[in-house]
């Protein structure tokens, strides 16, 4: 009998559901809040106000594109954690009432995990997938980690951001320069036109395979306002290099200490995750430490980097495979380690 599972994501700003029928992907909707755009980042509030309206038509367009009709569903997986509780409420409670009238099982998915299990999904472009054990480097805007993967459950956090995440901080210098937000993608592509060994901006010397991105920021502030001392159009004059370097920067943070774990660990398939998994300067640093060291790297589509339900419903394959099924008291997690 074939397994029809409906994914649900709620976590931050987007609304998302996806089905997949034998862990093959047949839709993925997401629904993006740009309201936030007008206060230079996610208003809580507003989000889960959003979610509240876009979750009946993101699922009812889910299920069409996939030519399912609920009935059909085998099991509802969905974010239970962690991201913006007020969003959270939204997919958990959702995905409690429609499980409970039809009488089949909700599966709880952790967001961070769901984000490495992306490399799973299977869809028309039949992308390779990575073999146990494999590492993966994380990068939102909320977290900053190196993976040991495992098996689908059992993930090890060898290091982890001690402050701000890769995204933020990349983020926050954008925002210094008076660019729009997110802040990630702006850079992207300032950075494509710069140099990025014209500036140089400290990087923490942190023990270990932890992160440190909050001194650089700080750098990043100081130096900026300097330099706009004796050139108040500074920026304006300079912006594609200080983007070129600021990415620079943050990717060598980055690769240093995953190429640190991929040796210690003795393993070379390394996966890439998580929003700023989308930035140009990540991704050719990727393809060049493959050609370096022999890694085997695995780098996912652009529309399963950021916030997907895709990646929730294909977890969720794999947990309805084990019966691991979520009560309809689970509540939601702002906070939960992997
Ligand atoms: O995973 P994600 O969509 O959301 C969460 O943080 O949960 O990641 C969003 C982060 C933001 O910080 C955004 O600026 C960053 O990913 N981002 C990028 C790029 N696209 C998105 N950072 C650098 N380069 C990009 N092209």
């Amino acid at each position: 009998m074939s397994v029809i599972i409906l994914g649900i994501e709620s976590s931050c700003d987007d609304t998302s559901a996806a089905v997949t029928k034998d862990g093959i992907l047949l839709s993925n909707v997401v629904a993006s809040q740009a309201i936030h755009e007008a206060y230079g980042g996610v208003v809580p509030e507003l989000a889960s106000r959003a979610h509240q309206q876009n979750i009946v038509p993101v699922v009812h367009e889910a299920l069409k594109r996939a030519n399912v009709t609920k009935e059909e569903l085998n099991a509802i997986a969905f974010t239970r954690g962690p991201g913006l509780m007020g969003s959270l409420l939204v997919g958990v409670s959702f995905a409690k009432g429609l499980a409970r009238s039809l009488g089949i099982p909700m599966i709880d998915v952790n967001h961070l995990s769901a984000h490495v299990l992306a490399h799973f999904i299977k869809d028309e472009s039949n992308a390779e997938q990575p073999e146990y054990p494999f590492l993966c480097l994380l990068v939102s805007g909320g977290n900053s980690q190196i993976i040991l993967v495992k098996s689908y459950k059992e993930m090890e956090v060898l290091g982890q951001t001690i402050d701000d995440a890769a995204g933020e901080a990349i983020d926050k210098c954008s925002k210094v320069m008076g660019l729009g937000y997110p802040g990630g993608p702006i850079i992207d592509k300032l950075a494509r036109q710069g140099n990025p060994k014209t500036y140089t901006f400290n990087k923490a010397q942190i023990p270990g395979l932890d992160y440190s991105f909050s001194g650089l920021k700080t750098s990043f502030l100081y130096s900026l306002r300097d330099w706009i001392k004796e050139d108040p159009d500074f920026i304006e004059h300079h912006k594609e290099d200080l983007a070129a370097s600021l990415e620079a920067t943050v990717v060598e943070i980055l690769m240093d200490k995953l190429y640190k774990a991929a040796k210690e660990y003795k393993i070379k398939q390394v996966a890439l995750a998580g929003g700023v998994s989308a930035n140009t300067g990540l991704r050719n640093a990727f393809h060049d430490y493959a050609k370096r060291y022999g890694w085997k790297v695995f780098i996912p589509k652009f529309s399963y980097t950021t916030d997907n339900a895709a990646m929730i419903a294909i977890t969720g394959h794999f947990k309805y495979k084990d019966k691991d099924f979520a009560s309809m008291d689970l509540p939601a997690y702002s906070r939960v380690i992997l």
